[in-house]
């Protein structure tokens, strides 16, 4: 199924990705690449991508735990395409497909994220555990 926005965009899930158009657009929105992408969507549950013709201006993978966790990561709006719903509607394209699938969707963001952007897609804040094991 592919949903159009209205703005010419369009949201596509697990569509064949382009890994060199994936990499360009991680390294505008986070300032660096994210190597052995292919073999992280070997495993995920689904992923998004939103297209303007041709160009890969937003993404989010979703991993899964193969039960009834999922976890939302690498959202993804490139710079020149944000705060014009884009996110929203990756985020809520990719809670739709895992409705009735699972129990739990996960995300780790900013306070400000949390707030400001999913909050208002219904992701509540909730204590969570996390520790850095590169260092
Ligand atoms: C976070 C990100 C995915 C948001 O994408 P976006 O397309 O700009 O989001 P939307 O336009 O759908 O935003 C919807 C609403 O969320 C909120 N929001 C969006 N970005 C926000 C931000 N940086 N801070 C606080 N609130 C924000 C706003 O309320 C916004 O509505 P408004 O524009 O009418 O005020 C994008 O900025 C991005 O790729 N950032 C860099 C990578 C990153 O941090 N990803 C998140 C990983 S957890």
């Amino acid at each position: 199924l592919v949903v159009e926005d209205g703005g010419g965009v369009h949201y596509l899930k697990r569509i064949p990705i382009d890994f060199a158009k994936l990499e360009s657009l991680f390294v505008a929105s986070w300032g660096r690449p994210k190597p052995g992408y292919d073999a992280v969507l070997a495993r995920s549950f689904t992923w998004v991508a939103a297209l303007h013709g041709d160009d890969l201006v937003g993404f989010v993978n979703v991993a899964w735990d193969g039960g009834v966790h999922f976890f939302l990561l690498d959202a993804s709006v490139h710079p020149a395409w944000t705060r014009q719903g884009i996110g929203r509607r990756l985020i809520a394209t990719a809670i739709e497909e895992c409705r009735g699938r699972g129990e739990w969707l996960h995300v780790d963001a900013s306070e400000e994220l949390m707030s400001g952007f999913y909050r208002r897609l219904g992701l509540k804040p909730s204590p969570a555990g996390l520790i850095d094991l590169t260092r």
